[in-house]
């Protein structure tokens, strides 16, 4: 039988990681995020590419040492080609490149909203893997998507965010609120100790299974701005409210575009990935989905879900096993496609 070990790199956005899996298990997960961007309440592209020339060596150094190998049992480096930010992108890259060339072993190159989606093909105890065809709904401060998958590399968008990302509707209305970066997971917190039906933000009308969520960061804005003009204590009065009632919004939004999806598909298997699929409303309203729609729903462990390496590693797995490599002048690229 076969004995694959292959090194995962991921540094797309504000996250340096590296991971080892042999065959389809995850022999370690090592990141290194970078606490430099809270300061500045988003990710500084710049600030970010510095901070993956610091950790990379040490977060594969690492990644080796856990999963007790070293690197000349390595059958190939698979890296983050994008999409991404491309000083981010070149980092990972061209220290993969290097690597792979410098261990004369093949070099895979893997596309991060793949990883994203693949990750549910990772082999961990008491989380099964979707059946083909499944819909995978992409969801993290960089990404709302929903893919139909038809097989592992046989993957079409159907419905993607016209603006911004739902994870950054969540930091954004954080900022209004004046929470920390990022704020998805505090607004989660609060939201499941207010009201959700306190205030009502109008859903943007969009067409298709396409998002959009810039609209709903105006409303918030003028919405909260018009109440603290009347009471100048309205956000900490009411903040588990308004953060209960931003969720019960942004949820819905999520769910009425997958519902349509699934309808318009007849695919009854659910995927979700990516930070924002640790948020309560979302998990349990896809449990709800089990019930009222007969769907099956699949959701990672948590640390495969927000970026991380051990995703873009299983995609180096299949594809190496499918003999699909990359060539040592392959670039990186900032916004490449499903
Ligand atoms: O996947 P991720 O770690 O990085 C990328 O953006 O690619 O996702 C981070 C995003 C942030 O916008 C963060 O606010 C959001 O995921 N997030 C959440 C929750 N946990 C993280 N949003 C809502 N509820 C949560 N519990
Ligand atoms: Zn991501």
């Amino acid at each position: 039988s076969q004995n694959i070990y292959i090194l995962g790199i991921e540094s797309s956005c504000d996250d340096t990681a590296a991971s080892v899996i042999h065959n389809g298990k995850i022999l370690s997960n090592v990141i290194a995020s970078q606490k430099i961007h809270e300061e500045f309440g988003g990710v500084v592209p710049e600030l970010a590419s510095r901070a993956h020339q610091q950790n990379i060596v040490p977060v594969v150094h690492q990644a080796l040492a856990k999963a007790n190998i070293t690197k000349s049992q390595l059958n190939a480096i698979a890296f983050t080609r994008g999409p991404g930010l491309m000083g981010s992108l070149l980092v990972g890259t061209s220290f993969a490149k290097s690597l792979a060339y410098g261990l004369n072993i093949p070099l895979i190159d893997v596309n991060h909203m793949q990883g994203h989606i693949l990750a549910h093909f990772i082999d961990e105890e008491g989380f099964d893997k979707p059946p083909f065809p499944f819909l995978a709904m992409t969801i993290s401060g960089g990404h709302t998507q929903i893919v139909q998958v038809d097989n592992y590399f046989d993957m079409t968008v159907i419905g993607e965010t016209i603006d911004d990302a739902v994870g950054e509707a969540y930091d954004k209305s954080g900022k209004i609120l004046g929470l920390g970066y990022p704020a998805g997971p505090e607004i989660d917190k609060r939201a499941q100790l207010g009201n959700p039906k306190a205030f009502q933000f109008t859903k943007p009308k969009v067409d298709g299974l396409n998002f959009s969520f810039s609209g709903l960061k105006t409303a918030i804005l003028y919405f909260i701005q018009k109440e603290v003009k009347k009471n100048p204590n309205f956000i900490e009065e009411h903040l588990n409210d308004i953060c209960a009632s931003i969720q019960y919004t942004i949820i819905g939004i999520l769910m009425d575009k997958l519902k349509v999806a699934s309808k318009q598909t007849n695919i009854k298997h659910i995927a979700i990935g990516g930070g924002v699929s640790a948020n309560s409303g979302i998990r349990n309203a896809l449990k709800l989905g089990e019930q009222k729609f007969g769907w099956s729903t699949y959701i990672p462990k948590f640390e495969f879900t927000t970026d991380n390496a051990a995703m873009i590693a299983i995609v180096g797995y299949l594809k190496f096993l499918d003999d699909d490599f990359a060539e040592q002048n392959i670039t990186a690229s900032a916004r490449l496609k499903i």
